[in-house]
């Protein structure tokens, strides 16, 4: 852990790029603001993220990626969502796009929907530690929740210093907003937020207008919304202490005992996170009417797992 940023000089890039691979967690600098990351690829080091920001709740992140080329290991692209990979990457734009079933990016990073945000930021020090991570890199805003982007090394020192690997120092970000997103899920690309890449720009690389507010399919991405969009297909009982007849159960600090999943038998809030979408979407696989989970207590990450616990257990439209 460390609370100074390091001049991201070739030899700190390399050894950023080797602390990302063996599941750390590194800020480091993009053209729009400072970035949070952990290699996408793991559930584990993606839980660390939402730890160092003490963000209550599980948002799909940004997977990061050198180029369209790697982008496309990732997500499915139709002709539009092509035509603005084109045009802006690298560049401050995300585009949210059907996941690959043969993806790398693991649930945690995508909260479990089948979609994913990729983006090839252009900051050469994020070009560069892409390049030598080999994986994508999920990264929000190196904040702490409820704070302002961090838009300087020192900004990141001063909120999650402590927290962190390492803080790659790249300068003063150039953007200083986060990339404008757009879905791009069939139908028209909509606009999901605003950012650093203007609308007009993209409706002119595009010939079209961008969708106002979110069409149909892409409703589900609103934050507050994603719960309804992949709640499993079985039921889900919450505060269990028991299994009854015909559920399959979450268990979290072996409560349930025998034949249910356990998040973390040592009662471990981090490696709960990353086993919960994943674990979420096992037990659904088995076919069971009810999933019945066990108390997670609510301090730390535990927020964010009630929350969305909350959620897959609440009342389906
Ligand atoms: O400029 C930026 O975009 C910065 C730098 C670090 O790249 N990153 C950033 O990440 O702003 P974050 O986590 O603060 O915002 C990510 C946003 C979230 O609001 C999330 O809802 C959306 O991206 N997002 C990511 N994947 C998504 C998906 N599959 N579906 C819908 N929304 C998605
Ligand atoms: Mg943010």
């Amino acid at each position: 852990m460390t609370s100074e940023p390091t001049s991201a000089t070739a030899a700190a890039i390399a050894r950023a790029a080797e602390l990302l691979r063996a599941g750390g967690l590194v800020a480091f600098p993009t053209e729009t603001v400072y970035g949070l990351g952990a290699d996408a690829t793991s559930d584990a080091a993606v839980a660390r993220i939402y730890a160092a920001k003490q963000r209550p709740r599980f948002n799909p992140l940004i997977a990061h990626v050198p180029g369209l080329a790697e982008a496309e290991a990732e997500g499915v692209f139709d002709a539009p969502a092509r035509a603005l990979a084109e045009a802006f990457w690298p560049g401050p734009l995300t585009l949210v796009v059907p996941r690959r079933r043969d993806g790398r990016v693991g649930e945690l990073a995508r909260a479990g929907l089948d979609s994913v945000g990729l983006r090839a930021p252009a900051h050469p020090v994020a070009q560069a530690l892409l390049r030598a991570v080999g994986r994508p890199v999920a990264a929000p805003s190196a904040n702490r929740s409820g704070r302002v982007s961090p838009t300087l090394a020192v900004h990141v020192a001063a909120d999650l210093g402590g927290r962190v690997d390492m803080i790659l120092d790249g300068g003063p970000t150039e953007v200083g907003v986060e990339s404008t997103i757009v879905a791009c899920l069939g139908g028209a690309p909509a606009l999901l937020r605003p950012g650093g890449a203007p609308r007009a720009a993209i409706e002119a690389a595009l010939g079209a207008a961008l969708g106002e507010s979110p069409a149909a399919a892409a409703a589900p991405l609103a934050p507050g919304m994603l719960a309804s969009h992949y709640a499993p297909r079985a039921a889900v009982r919450l505060q269990a202490d028991s299994l009854l007849p015909g559920e399959v159960g979450l268990d979290f600090a072996g409560r349930l005992g025998q034949g249910a999943l356990d998040l973390s038998p040592r009662g471990d809030l981090v490696e709960a996170a990353a086993n919960l979408f994943a674990y979420l979407r096992r037990l659904d696989e088995t076919g069971a009417a009810r999933i019945a989970v066990a108390p997670v207590p609510a301090d730390g990450l535990g927020e964010a797992i009630c929350d969305r616990l909350a959620r897959a257990a609440a009342p389906r439209p």
